[in-house]
Order: structure tokens, then C-alpha cells, then sequence
């Protein structure tokens, strides 16, 4: 997407050795054999690059988090689930089976692009085994017993529980729908679980809560995209669905936001460090790896979707960036030691960078000829980018 000499640097940045030469974007098909999950073709070395005295810093924001993250939670019995947003099959059949039939008839002004993008953020929801794995890697916050009773471990727990809800909805949505191949979407679930994801948080939680700032503001701004859209194919009901998610996901950022900016506030040169370190390596979205046994180009395929129908795109990304820059004040931060204010000038210039990059690559894809995909999530059917 972005050219990668946007993100090189002449800083030198103490805490991250090699942070500004990380690349994960595959650079040529990855040779898939059967049952065999695949991995990036780059594989970061850097763990574990919190200094060891930090996780302290997280120790000692527990009453903090106690009193500002965790009520960003909704109790379970005020949170929505999923089946009263579906048919409801405790209905006499009848009206079971009208209430299908009419979520069938609604889709009919939904193109099957359409549904590459939805079944592409399902998926993505789906794979949340990988995501609680990854927050559970990270040093300082991970949940040592599995039931701990520290806020981190709480949080992580029931974000994942709330996450749990999304991919079950889109999920089950689909699957009625009829018109998307069930077992194609499975698959492609089993692989991209399997494959896991190397987005490089390098268990750091620093660099970890800049990438959910980032992340959930993406599925927030995703999900309200395909509400939208499924608003103007007609289907309301659908649009109320990704609606409801969006909303849950905004609750999200709200958190991951409010832990960068408190950690701005009391380690502004490590936090700094690590927005930059991320924004280096790039935001890659979080099921990157995903294949579904027959397109090694999967996830670029689905995203040149997303990207033509204004689901998430470039512009989307640079506009995640400058919110984030003025939510946290960044231009603002003070007290930073060279490699951080390295860091910041950085990031506070990155934004209009990548849209320049981004209007030439659009500009070259205008003189291109029409390219068609096809999806085996549709039934190999083609799709026109
Ligand atoms: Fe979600
Ligand atoms: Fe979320």
C-alpha cells in the first residue's frame, strides 16, 4: 500500500534496534502444503523488547485501569447477543421460517462484493483465539493463571468475550444468507487460526495497546462502512448488525486509547518510541496471513475489495493516524529525550506522507485495466477491482 521508504529512518532509536528496518508484508506467494499452516515470509527476531523494569509501569497503573478501563466494559446482562439480532428459531417454524426467508430476500440488493468484505471482517473477527493469545504474550499485563484477578487479566478476558459476540453474529448471518460457500469461509478460518498472526508487538505492551488504538478504530470505521452500505442495498437489518458491532468496537478503541494516552502522560519517551515503532513496521491488519487452500493472495485480494468499495482504504488509514496524533496530543508531548522527539517529528509527519504516496498509486491503478478476482467464498465467482 504505502511505499516503504516512507517508513525508514535516520533516528536512532535506542529502545527498538532494528524497529525501522521490519517489514511483514510477503513479498511473493508463500508455497502452501496441505494442513500446513503458513508464515510470513519475514520473520522479526526482536522479543520481548520491553525493558524488564517496565512491566513495574503496569503494576502500578492496576487501580488506575481498575477505575478507567475496566468500567469500559458492559456488563454481560446489558450487552446485546447475538441471537436476538437473527432469527429466532424458539419461534413456532413458520415464523422461523419466514423471518429466514425475509433476511434472504433482504441480501438480494447486496452484490457478491459485498459479501467478499463481509465474510473478509468476519473471518477477521473470528480468529480472536489468536488475538487472546497474543495479549496473553505480552510481558507486564498477560493473565499468569488463566483466571487472574488482575485488571489486565480482566480486561483481556472479557474484551475477548465481547469480541466473541462479532464473529458469531456475522457468522451465523452468513450462513443464512445463503450466499456465501459455508465450507470455503470454515476453511479459511481453520487456516488463519492455525497461521496465527506477526503483526510485532514482540510481547511489548506499549507497542501492543498503540496497535489496538489503531485496530479497533480500523474495525470501528470498517464495520460502520459495510452499515452503511448494506443500508443503501436495502438490507437495514444487516446495516443495524454492523452497526451494533461498530459501536462495541469504538467502546474498545475508547480503551486502548485511553491506556496510550495515560502512559504518554507517565513514560512519554518509551510510549512515544512505540507509536513510532509501530507506525514504522505499519499497522498490518490482524488476519494477514489468511488462505483458504487455493489463493496465496487472499488477504491482498479481499483488501483491494474492501479498499474499491470504500470499506477501509488508504485514506482510512491515514485518517486513523492524524486522529490518533490529536487524540493523544502528540505534537504537544514534552519531556522527550532525542530518540523520541525523533519519534514524534516522525509520526506528526507521516500522515499527509502516506496520502501523497497513496494518490500515485492511484493514479497508476486508474490507467490500469479492470482486474477480476474471484473469490471461493462466493463460489468462485469474479468480483471486478
Ligand atoms: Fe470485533
Ligand atoms: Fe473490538
Amino acid at each position: 500500500m504505502q511505499s516503504s521508504a516512507l517508513f525508514t529512518t535516520t533516528c536512532r532509536v535506542a529502545s527498538f534496534p532494528s524497529g525501522g528496518a521490519i517489514t511483514l508484508r510477503r513479498s511473493k506467494p508463500v508455497s502452501v502444503v496441505a494442513n500446513q499452516p503458513r508464515h510470513p515470509s519475514h520473520h522479526h527476531k526482536i522479543s520481548h523488547s520491553m525493558p524488564p523494569e517496565k512491566a513495574e509501569v503496569f503494576k502500578s497503573l492496576e487501580f488506575w485501569a481498575s477505575k478507567n478501563i475496566l468500567p469500559l466494559l458492559k456488563p454481560v446482562t446489558k450487552c446485546w447477543q447475538p441471537n436476538e439480532l437473527l432469527p429466532d428459531p424458539a419461534k413456532p417454524v413458520d415464523e422461523f421460517m419466514d423471518e429466514v426467508r425475509a433476511l434472504r430476500e433482504r441480501t438480494n440488493g447486496l452484490a457478491d462484493e459485498y459479501f467478499v468484505v463481509l465474510v473478509g471482517d468476519m473471518i477477521t473477527e473470528e480468529a480472536l483465539p489468536t488475538y487472546q493469545t497474543g495479549m496473553n504474550s505480552l510481558d507486564g499485563v498477560r493473565d499468569e493463571t488463566g483466571a487472574s484477578p488482575s485488571p489486565w487479566s480482566t480486561w483481556i478476558r472479557a474484551w475477548s468475550a465481547e469480541e466473541n459476540r462479532h464473529g458469531d453474529l456475522l457468522k451465523t448471518y452468513l450462513y443464512l444468507s445463503g450466499r456465501v460457500d459455508m465450507v470455503m469461509i470454515e476453511r479459511t478460518l481453520q487456516y488463519l487460526i492455525g497461521s496465527g498472526m506477526a503483526v510485532g508487538w514482540d510481547n511489548n505492551p506499549y507497542l501492543a495497546f498503540v496497535y489496538t488504538s489503531f485496530q479497533e478504530r480500523a474495525t470501528f470505521v470498517s464495520h460502520g462502512n459495510t452499515a452503511r452500505l448494506a443500508k443503501e442495498g436495502g438490507d437495514p437489518l444487516l446495516a443495524g448488525i454492523c452497526g451494533t458491532i461498530a459501536a462495541d468496537e469504538k467502546r474498545h478503541e475508547n480503551a486502548y486509547v485511553k491506556i496510550i494516552e495515560k502512559l504518554l502522560e507517565i513514560d512519554s519517551n518509551e510510549t512515544m518510541l512505540a507509536i513510532g515503532n509501530m507506525m514504522r513496521k505499519k499497522i498490518i491488519m490482524p488476519a494477514h496471513l489468511m488462505y483458504d487452500g487455493r489463493d496465496p493472495h487472499l488477504f491482498e485480494s479481499f483488501s483491494h475489495v474492501a479498499n474499491r468499495l470504500g470499506v477501509y482504504t488508504s485514506n482510512d488509514y491515514a485518517d486513523i493516524l492524524e486522529f490518533l496524533i490529536k487524540r493523544w496530543k502528540l505534537e504537544k508531548v514534552e519531556g522527550l529525550k532525542g530518540d523520541g522527539r525523533c519519534e514524534q517529528e516522525f509520526v506528526c509527519n507521516l500522515a499527509p506522507r502516506i496520502r501523497k504516496v497513496q494518490e500515485r498509486a492511484d493514479e497508476r491503478a486508474k490507467k490500469m485495466d479492470k482486474q477480476g478476482l474471484k473469490f471461493s467464498w462466493i463460489f468462485n465467482k469474479q468480483v471486478h477491482i
